[in-house]
């Protein structure tokens, strides 16, 4: 019998703070038009000092297991996408671990920028497949606005602080068709100028900003998410029209627009939390998922497309029966 991972639960934190367009104008260039009008952007949230990658991850994971009516102890593995992690060393993800008061297991970070929570549930999805764990925390969890330039308009209020995370149990797939059926990784490094942080802690005096050239993310994220989802369906043998719901990286309510079109979806089946959550990188998906798992919007037996591109570029779908 062939293992397979069920996303058992899933959950999200968001920082307390929230900041309207309007109160971002106040500071920054902008006006509530031009970024509603661009983007779909009403308010982000922006983290409290005491708000971290490892604070909002572990807040995140226990609404997952809560979710999914598991235990810290049933955790064999926390994998954590983020690009703005606490510290460079311990992993954000074993952070959380101890916040968990898990006393077993193992955990690692992982850096995939928007599309990371994508890498870390198909790498997720191999260890359950391989049988190296039973129970995985798959996390997604940022801080950007550690990481904005507040001198450039065009990306300080594009993004949000918070975090998502699904808890994934393995299912000998005796008894069910539930599970992530597939996941499909790419990454392009000539791209790796058009979206990137100009520093890190490994270079001297450079903890380093967002830049970004948002024509040509925007114009690439059209193209390569269209092909990701072709690439999905046809893993599985199954047609746009099979599709229940749409879960995307919530970047840009026009790219999002774009691919429900795409995929013939109507408006109400594809999951929009940018209006209010602006984009969380690695946390925007498993936020949204969260979000429509939690008010009953995604049932069980729907199939759910997830898909993300970023800084890499990077970019990857899922494909999940719940
Ligand atoms: O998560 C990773 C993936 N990221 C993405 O998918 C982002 C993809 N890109 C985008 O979403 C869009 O390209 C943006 C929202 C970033 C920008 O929208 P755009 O329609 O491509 O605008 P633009 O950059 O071409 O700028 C248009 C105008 C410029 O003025 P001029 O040169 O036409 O006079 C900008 O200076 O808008 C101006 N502008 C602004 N005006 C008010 C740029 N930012 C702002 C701002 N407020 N915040």
């Amino acid at each position: 019998m062939s293992l397979r991972s069920i996303i058992a639960g899933a959950g999200g934190y968001l920082p307390e703070r929230v900041v309207t367009n309007d109160e971002l104008a106040r500071t920054v260039d902008t006006s509530d038009d031009w970024i509603r009008e661009r983007t779909g952007i009403r308010q982000r949230h922006f983290a409290g000092p005491h708000e971290t990658a490892a604070f909002m991850g572990t807040a995140a994971a226990r609404a997952a297991l809560t979710h999914a009516k598991a235990e810290p102890s049933d955790v064999d593995a926390v994998i954590l996408a983020t690009s703005t992690p606490d510290q460079a060393f311990p992993a954000t993800a074993i952070r959380v671990m101890a916040a968990l008061g898990m006393q077993r297991g193992f955990g690692f970070d992982l850096a995939a920028a928007c599309a990371g929570f994508i890498y870390a549930l198909s790498v997720a999805d191999g260890m359950i497949r391989a049988g190296q764990a039973k129970g995985v925390l798959v996390i997604g969890s940022e801080v950007y606005s550690r990481i904005l330039n507040w001198q450039d308009r065009g990306t300080c209020v594009l993004f949000g602080d918070g975090a998502g995370a699904v808890f994934l149990r393995a299912s000998d797939g005796s008894d069910t068709d539930q599970g992530i059926l597939s996941t499909h990784l790419h990454a392009q490094g000539s791209l790796g100028d058009i979206l990137y942080v100009d520093g890190a802690v490994g270079q001297r005096d450079r903890p380093g900003h967002l830049v970004m050239n948002g024509r040509e993310v925007f114009r690439h994220a059209v193209t390569r998410l269209a092909e990701a989802v072709d690439e999905a369906l046809n893993a599985n043998g199954l047609a746009r029209r099979d599709i229940d719901w749409l879960v995307p990286h919530q970047a840009n309510r026009r790219i999002i627009d774009g691919m429900g079109r795409k995929l013939g979806l109507a408006a109400d089946r594809v999951v929009i939390t940018v209006d209010r959550h602006a984009n969380t990188s690695a946390a925007s998906v498993p936020l949204a998922l969260s979000e429509a798992c939690q008010d009953g919007r995604i049932k069980r037996g729907d199939l759910v497309l997830l898909e993300a591109l970023g800084g890499g570029l990077a970019w990857g779908s899922a494909l999940v029966r719940m």
